[in-house]
């Protein structure tokens, strides 16, 4: 059962890549917090910035600028070092891959015993170690077995495996289950949720399947390198309907029921994101009117735009105001405006 302290906490997140002379913002002021021992899914569309979010999580890619901080350290201070023993011990990774999370010429059992080694252990408590963990993931009969010889849904069970080896506290999976059927994704959403129930890890898992939300506490959806909303399972009362057999039957009488909510998030500085199939749906642009009512807060396309003032009215406007001294009568008189006209589009409110 997750708590309620911010295990994962990720503010205004910037990632830029730069290739040749073409920036790339991949993370633009992402704000994420996750609870210790909560189990999270990440969607969005392709692009959107959802494995470079899962590498800066891992210590992989520092980012261009914001904080980041994972069970008290904050990433961006761990020096080279540090942040190699964090990759190493405090977080493990599950790819989409099999290639990338498996050594194809290592049986199952010596690749959950090579993060051990590597992090430095010796001795016969690594063996015993990557048998339990072998158990622990259902393939107590695979110990010999190489990637080659194990199906795609178990190569991904040994991968968690080789993921847990050094007990990390954090589980990061970039679409574990990518490459998988539906039946053998289920087994493995299921083997995510028996860890994150009786070990008490805190999971995040990357997804493109729109239905993971079956299958985790909460779904974080980012769009454009920024969080935009968040889908949540709530419950919600049930209407009685009184003509219905199942009420004398006592399947209806408890009055609860669970659905799946989207919410709409708002980071730190109060902006949100308008879901693109509204703005279509309502024509809304690029400026809305607000209005405080009493059902809530309400946001409309912003109306008669053609009588407010275009960008260049209030650049020029502003040029008017900054050389009031009458370089500015000067300027009217040049584009034929009349000073009355601008002075009306200074008094209209603009969002
Ligand atoms: N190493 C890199 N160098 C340059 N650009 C990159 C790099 N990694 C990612 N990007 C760019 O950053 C953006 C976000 O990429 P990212 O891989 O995080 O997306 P994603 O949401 O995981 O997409 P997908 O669902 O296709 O895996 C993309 O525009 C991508 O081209
Ligand atoms: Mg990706």
């Amino acid at each position: 059962m997750a708590s309620e302290d911010p295990f994962v906490i990720c503010n205004e997140l910037y990632k830029i890549f730069k290739v040749a002379d073409i920036e790339v913002m991949a993370l633009q002021g992402l704000d994420l917090s996750v609870r210790e021992g909560e189990m999270v899914g990440v969607v969005g569309a392709s692009g959107s910035g959802k494995t470079t979010l899962m590498n800066v999580l891992g210590g992989l890619t520092r980012p261009s600028a914001g904080q980041v901080i994972v069970d008290g350290q904050n990433l961006l201070k761990l020096s080279n070092r540090e942040l190699t023993t964090y990759r190493q011990v405090d977080v493990g990774f599950v790819w989409q891959q099999g290639s990338r999370n498996l050594i194809p010429y290592l049986s199952a059992l010596d690749n959950i015993k090579l993060p051990m080694t590597l992090a430095g252990q010796t001795g016969t408590q690594v063996d015993k170690r990557a048998r339990e963990l072998m158990d622990l993931v259902d393939l107590a009969d695979r110990y010999g077995h190489k990637p080659i010889a194990l199906s795609g849904g178990e190569q991904q069970r040994v991968a968690i495996a080789v993921a847990l080896a050094n007990e990390p506290k954090l589980l990061l999976a970039d679409e574990p289950t990518g490459e998988l059927d539906s039946v053998t994704s289920d087994q493995v959403y299921n083997l995510f949720r028996r860890l994150n129930r009786d070990l008490g890890l805190t999971i995040c898992i990357v997804s493109h399947d729109p239905l993971v939300a079956q299958h985790v506490g909460r779904v974080v959806a980012i769009r454009d390198g920024k969080l935009a909303s968040e889908t949540v399972l709530r419950r919600r009362k049930r209407k009685a309907r009184p003509q219905d057999d199942s009420l004398a039957s006592g399947g209806l009488q408890e009055g609860w029921e669970e659905h799946f909510e989207e919410l709409i998030v708002l980071d730190s500085a109060g902006r949100l994101q308008i879901p693109k199939a509204y703005r279509e749906q309502l024509a809304i642009e690029n400026r809305v009117e607000m209005e405080v009512t009493d059902r809530g807060l309400l946001i409309r396309p912003a109306q008669n735009l053609e009588e407010t003032s275009s960008q260049s009215e209030i650049q020029i406007e502003q040029e008017i105001r900054a050389g009031d001294n009458g370089a500015g009568g000067g300027l009217l008189s040049r584009l034929g405006l009349r000073k009355s006209a601008a002075d009306g589009a200074r008094g209209r409110g603009r969002k």
